[in-house]
C-alpha cells in the first residue's frame, strides 16, 4: 500500500492487487489498483477505505497512522459505492471503533445493511454537504448505475477535488507514477488501453448511466479526478472525462481504426478463411487483433470487440448452431450492450448449416443491432470462389467501418 499526498489535508492510499478475478469472473492480465482518500479538517473521513483482497484491515490502518490519522480518530466513511472492493473492512472497522459514522446514499445502506447489517448511517441526496471544519467541505452527488445503483460522487470543494469512485477509473496496476503529470507515454498508453478493458467489462452495460455522469462531472469545476481505481488526474482530469466520452461511443457501435477477428475452428476448414482474412488485412494495412474462442480471456475478448469499429466473426456450424465458444463470446457482449458495431461472418459447415441462424437469434435477443455485410459460408475447405467472396466481404467491411472510426 502506498501512501500520498493529494492536497492540503487530502491523501491517497493505494493498493496494488494482481492474481484476482475481478468481481469473480473477469481475469485481469494486469492486475488493479484500490485507492482509499482521507480527507482531514477538524474532523477526519476516509473515502472509499479498501483492504485488498488479502483480507487484511491492518495494511489499512498501519497506513493511516503512518500518514498521522489514528484509525480511532476516523469520524466518517464515505461510502462512494458500497461494492465491497470499496467497503469490504467496515465489520472488522466497527471492531477496533464503534462510533463512526458511514455516510451514502439511500441505495448505498439498504445494501449495508444487507452485506453487513449497519445501521449507523447518514444518507446523502444531492447538493448535500458535510462540513469536516479547516475550510474542508465535501459534498455528494449521486451518479445511480455508474456501475451499481448506489454511486455517488464526493466533490471536496475548497481543492475542487472530485472522489469520483469507480467513474473515470482504469484497470492496471500502478508503478511509481500515480498522477497524470507523472505518467510516462507508455505509461499512459498503458492506462488508456486498461481503462478500455476496465469500462468495458464492469461497466458498459451501464453506458447510458454513465453518459449521464459524464455530464455531472461537466457542471462541476474541477481540478482533480480521484477515482476509486487507476492514476489520479491533477494536470489535465479533462483528458479521462474526454476518454470515457469515447468509450461510451464505442459502446454504441464506434471504435478505433482497427479490427477484431472473433474466431474459432473445429478441424481447420474456417481456420483456413482467417488465414485469408489476415493476409486481406494486412495487404489493406489495417491494425487487427485476432483472438481464438476459446482460448482467449472473456476480459480480452469484451475489450478487443469493444474498441474496434469492424468484427469479423470466423465461425463455423457445430451441431446445426454456431460454434459455442463464439456464441457464448457474442452472447456476452449481448450483456454488456455493445450494440452498433460494423460485422461481417463467415465459416465452414459440414452436413448442415445452422450457425447463420443462431448468429442473428442472439443479435435479436440482446438488441445489438449490429450492422453486417454479407455472410459468407462454405461447405467443409473454402474453395477459390469461396475466398474470393471472403475477400470481397472484408473490403466492403472495412468500407463500413469507415463511418464507425472514433480514435
Ligand atoms: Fe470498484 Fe464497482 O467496483
Amino acid at each position: 500500500m502506498k501512501k500520498l499526498k493529494i492536497a492540503d489535508g487530502i491523501h491517497m492510499l493505494t493498493m496494488n492487487v494482481k492474481d484476482i478475478l475481478f468481481e469473480g469472473i473477469w481475469k485481469i492480465a494486469n492486475g488493479v489498483t484500490l485507492n482509499s482518500y482521507i480527507v482531514q479538517g477538524e474532523k477526519t473521513a476516509i473515502i472509499d477505505g479498501v483492504i485488498g483482497w488479502d483480507g487484511v484491515p491492518e495494511t489499512l490502518y498501519r497506513n493511516l497512522e503512518e500518514i498521522g490519522v489514528e484509525p480511532q480518530n476516523i469520524d466518517y466513511l464515505i461510502v462512494n459505492h458500497m461494492e465491497p472492493d470499496h467497503s469490504g473492512w467496515i465489520s472488522n472497522f466497527r471492531k477496533i471503533k464503534d462510533d463512526f459514522k458511514i455516510v451514502c446514499t439511500d441505495k448505498a445502506a439498504r445494501i449495508l445493511a444487507s452485506f453487513y447489517g449497519e445501521d449507523k448511517i447518514k444518507i446523502v441526496k444531492e447538493g448535500d454537504t458535510l462540513d469536516l471544519g479547516k475550510g474542508k467541505i465535501l459534498s455528494f452527488h449521486p451518479v445511480p448505475n455508474v456501475h451499481w445503483p448506489d454511486t455517488m460522487y464526493t466533490y471536496e470543494k475548497g481543492t475542487k477535488t472530485l472522489f469520483s469512485c469507480d467513474m473515470f477509473g482504469a484497470f492496471g496496476r500502478m508503478g511509481e507514477h500515480c498522477f497524470d503529470d507523472e505518467l510516462t507515454p507508455e505509461e499512459i498508453d498503458f492506462f488508456e488501453v486498461e481503462g478500455i478493458r476496465y469500462f468495458s467489462n464492469v461497466m458498459a452495460t451501464f453506458t447510458p448511466s454513465l453518459k449521464k455522469a459524464v455530464e455531472k462531472a461537466k457542471t462541476m469545476e474541477i481540478n482533480i479526478i480521484a477515482p476509486g481505481h487507476g492514476p489520479v488526474y491533477r494536470k489535465n482530469p479533462q483528458k479521462i472525462i474526454d476518454d470515457y466520452v469515447r468509450f461510451s461511443q464505442y459502446a454504441d457501435g464506434a471504435g478505433k481504426n482497427e479490427v477484431t477477428i472473433l474466431w474459432g475452428s473445429m478441424y481447420g476448414m474456417t481456420a483456413k478463411a482467417v488465414d485469408c482474412v489476415e493476409k486481406i488485412l494486412q495487404r489493406e494495412g489495417v491494425k487487427y487483433n485476432k483472438l481464438e474462442m476459446p482460448l482467449e480471456s472473456e476480459s480480452t475478448m469484451v475489450a478487443s470487440v469493444f474498441k474496434s469499429a469492424g468484427i469479423i466473426i470466423a465461425a463455423p456450424t457445430y451441431e446445426y448452431k454456431l460454434f459455442p465458444p463464439v456464441a457464448a463470446a457474442l452472447n456476452e457482449l449481448g450483456r454488456k450492450k455493445i450494440t452498433g458495431k460494423a460485422a461481417f461472418r463467415l465459416g465452414s459447415f459440414g452436413w448442415s448449416g445452422g450457425a447463420e441462424k443462431e448468429l442473428h437469434e442472439i443479435m435479436e435477443r440482446n438488441r445489438m443491432n449490429w450492422d453486417f455485410v454479407e455472410s459468407v459460408e462454405f461447405e467443409g475447405a473454402p474453395k477459390e470462389e469461396d475466398l474470393n467472396k471472403v475477400e470481397a466481404g472484408v473490403l466492403k467491411l472495412l468500407e463500413k467501418m469507415k463511418e464507425k472510426i472514433v480514435e
